[in-house]
């Protein structure tokens, strides 16, 4: 059984796990291989630790967990059962979507099975309860993510170029406006 809640400190190894995990699988072939190589779990469980305590601007980290037979045994995720998390919050950069997600990532071996979507749904059911009417998300122009937010029904607001690690990368800016449009993508399906 796979749930969503809110993350809680003690999740921020677990999340950094999967991070470095789906980092190093999405962004294969995309960012440089040594960069992907080095990412620091340990640096990263103490950004997400901070991350997870910083509730400036709405900002809030969803983790989903397995449990049962669906537990990660030897997944990155492992003993927390973390097999997901996104986070978000009120958007920094004026114009561009009130809310933003910042972040999204599913280990491999949970894809394609909703965890994504149920996700998205925390975040944009926080960010509307947080006021934000409108929400977006940068995603690599090269990611094959992006045609996971198109059919969420995110439309592409604009490009920009930027440095990641030192390279230069192009990034797409989706937007879901009004946010019930967000809302309405990830309801989850009626049985029956
Ligand atoms: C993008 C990501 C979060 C999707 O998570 P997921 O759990 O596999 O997605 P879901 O199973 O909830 O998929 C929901 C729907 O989107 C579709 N979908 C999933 N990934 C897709 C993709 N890459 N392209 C197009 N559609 C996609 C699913 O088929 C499903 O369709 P449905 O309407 O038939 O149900 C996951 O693939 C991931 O972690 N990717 C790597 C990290 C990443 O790039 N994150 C984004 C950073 S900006």
């Amino acid at each position: 059984m796979i749930s969503i809640r809110r993350a809680r400190p003690g999740d921020a190894p677990a999340i950094a796990a999967v991070h470095v995990a789906a980092w190093r699988s999405a962004y294969a072939g995309i960012l440089d291989d040594r960069y992907l190589a080095n990412l620091s779990e340990a640096r990263l469980a103490a950004f997400y630790q901070r991350a997870i305590l910083d509730r400036r601007e709405g900002h809030a980290v969803f983790v989903a967990t397995a449990a049962g037979q669906d537990h990660p045994r030897d997944a990155p995720g492992g003993e927390a059962g973390v097999v997901g998390f996104a986070s978000g919050g009120r958007n920094r950069r004026r114009g561009l979507g009130e809310g933003e997600v910042e972040t999204l990532y599913v280990l491999d071996d949970y894809r394609e099975r909703g965890v994504g979507r149920r996700l998205m749904r925390a975040m944009a059911a926080h960010l509307r309860a947080i006021g934000c009417n409108s929400a977006m998300a940068w995603v690599l122009r090269d990611n094959p993510s992006r045609f996971f937010y198109r059919h969420l029904g995110g439309r592409p607001a604009m490009h920009e170029a930027i440095r990641v690690a030192g390279q230069g990368v192009e990034q797409v800016a989706v937007l879901w406006d009004p946010i019930d449009t967000l809302l309405a993508a990830t309801a989850p399906v009626k049985e029956g």
